[in-house]
């Protein structure tokens, strides 16, 4: 099999990144996607990063072993905390992405001088996206805010109602976000809540896209390295889970917009 022929594996903690799962597939239709979602140590968001490196080692090779020609990780909590880790078990096998260095780049290049950054407790406890856009851009100002109580409010369908606008409020009204021009959504799921936070901004501040920019920087990777499936026999693509109850099947329907055919693989049995 040519390698250009190979699949993209997609990998996440758990649901949320079928959302960027189905970009892909809109942006490259002609690519067999191969996603994990590791729903059976699903929430990540308030791991240890000791725990959050051990799962997703399984996964990573779990991947490999799928010969995917590259691999991304959707996942921010695992991007910022495990990254560094699998970097290095992945070695030059093959090509491995995070979700977190696209959006660095991207906002470094903006002239913004102050934005905001929300993710779950782990991803924004480890300070890498501060670190990194600070690194680059010492002028900007970040200011980043754990906002745990959305991934289970989306989960459980308050996306554009009075609870989620609530919580939004409450949150986003914290002296850490006063001021921002733009909003770094640093979450699998928080794309879901665009509306709504452009709603509470009243469209004065920048929701930034996550899943657009990640799906772009994929394409033109792909691109510049000569890897897109050029042959016009494409496999279907696969969706696997560690774990799976009915109510993730209504969870991942929201995230893919339609019915997702999900297959149970227990990686730790
Ligand atoms: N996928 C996680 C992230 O992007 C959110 C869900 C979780 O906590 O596992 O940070």
């Amino acid at each position: 099999m040519s390698i250009k022929s190979k699949p993209i594996g997609i990998f996440d903690s758990g649901l949320g990144g079928l959302t960027l799962a189905k970009a892909i597939s809109l942006v490259l239709p002609n690519e067999e996607l191969i996603y994990f979602g590791d729903t059976l140590h699903a929430p990540n968001g308030d791991r240890s990063k000791e725990t959050i490196i051990e799962n997703s080692t399984r996964v990573i090779e779990f991947l490999l072993e799928q010969q995917c020609k590259v691999i991304i990780i959707a996942c921010y909590t695992i991007s910022a905390n495990a990254f560094a880790t699998l970097i290095n078990i992945v070695g030059n096998k093959v090509k491995l992405l995070n979700a977190i260095d696209p959006l660095v780049e991207y906002i470094t290049d903006t002239n913004y001088k102050n934005i905001g950054v929300i993710g779950t407790r782990s991803t924004i406890e480890s300070n890498v996206i501060d670190d990194k856009i600070s690194k680059i851009n010492k002028g900007m100002i970040v200011s980043s805010m754990a906002t745990p109580l959305l991934v289970p409010m989306i989960e459980e369908g308050y996306i554009f109602d009075e609870i989620s606008s609530v919580i939004i409020r409450d949150y986003l009204s914290k002296h850490d976000l006063k001021d921002i021009e733009a909003l770094i959504l640093a979450c699998t799921h928080y794309p879901v809540l665009k509306n709504q936070l452009n709603k509470y901004y009243n469209f004065e501040v920048d929701i930034i896209d996550s899943v657009k920019i990640l799906t772009n920087m994929l394409s033109k990777i792909l691109r510049e390295e000569g890897l897109l499936n050029d042959s016009s026999e494409k496999k279907s693509n696969k969706f696997f889970v560690s774990d799976l109850t009915l109510h993730q099947k209504v969870i991942a329907k929201m995230f893919f917009e339609k019915e997702v055919s999900l297959e149970i693989m227990n990686l730790w049995k």
